[in-house]
């Protein structure tokens, strides 16, 4: 199964993809992710990328499309993978058609922008692992610290009110144009398209996904 969560930043793309992975014993390939890690281990990707991340801008299209094809050519992808926050331009997901890609379902994820602000500025991640808390919605048991490893929550840089307005207009910009390229293509029956309310809580939301792809 190859799929693609579609959504503006903190819809809960991230949330949902552990549970969707587990499910189909999939990996996700998260470019975001992808680019922090580059970013903490300083090298010269990292250091390219850093100052865009930060300020809320999309990486080139040509970084991000040999990062996924290195990615994507890994043992672990044989049997299918998830794509949490690629494709996000026009281009990108061309490239993915041209390399002959099938994907089978896109699912997008869609919260109201004040909701969002809330829930990326509430955010807390355990960096080792991407496992994802929110200081009210899903906290961790103790105050700032990782269920599993007890390490310290960090705040992502980009998780501050001016940047995620601004990442929040970049995604208008550049990847909701992905919502009627891939729509067109869910007409042609070349994939599923499937838009999902993002506003309810994460057993709930998880459910209505699950059962969408079973029934697929
Ligand atoms: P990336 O890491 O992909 O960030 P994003 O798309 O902005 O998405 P987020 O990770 O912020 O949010 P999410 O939807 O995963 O939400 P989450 O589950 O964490 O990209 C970061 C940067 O990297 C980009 O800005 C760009 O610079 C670069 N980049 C990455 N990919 C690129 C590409 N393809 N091309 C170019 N540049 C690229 O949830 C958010 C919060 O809400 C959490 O606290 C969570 O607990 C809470 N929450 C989740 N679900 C619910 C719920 N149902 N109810 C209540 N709270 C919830």
């Amino acid at each position: 199964m190859r799929i693609i969560l579609l959504g503006a930043p903190g819809v809960g793309k991230g949330t949902q993809a552990k549970f969707i992975c587990n499910r189909f014993a999939i990996p996700q390939i998260s470019t975001g992710d992808m680019l922090r890690e580059s970013v903490r281990d300083g090298s010269s990707l990292g250091r390219k990328v850093k100052k865009v991340m930060d300020q809320g801008a999309l990486v080139t299209d040509d970084i991000i499309i040999d990062l996924v094809k290195d990615r994507i050519k890994k043992n672990d992808c044989e049997k299918g993978y998830l794509f949490d926050g690629f494709p996000r331009t026009i281009p990108q997901a061309e490239a993915l058609a041209q390399e002959n890609i099938q994907i089978d379902s896109v699912i997008e994820i869609k919260v109201e922008d004040d909701q969002i602000i809330a829930r990326l500025a509430g955010r807390r991640v355990h960096q080792g692992s991407g496992r994802i808390y929110h200081i009210t919605n899903n906290p961790p048991k103790r105050k700032n610290l990782d269920d599993v490893t007890g390490e310290p929550l960090i705040q992502r840089d980009d998780d501050k009110e001016g940047t995620i307005k601004q990442r929040l207009e970049v995604y208008r910009n550049q990847t909701e144009p992905l919502v009627n390229f891939y729509q067109k293509m869910h007409k042609e029956g070349v994939l599923s398209y499937r838009s999902i309310d993002g506003n309810k809580m994460y057993e709930k939301l998880s459910a209505e996904i699950l059962n969408y792809l079973e029934n697929l």
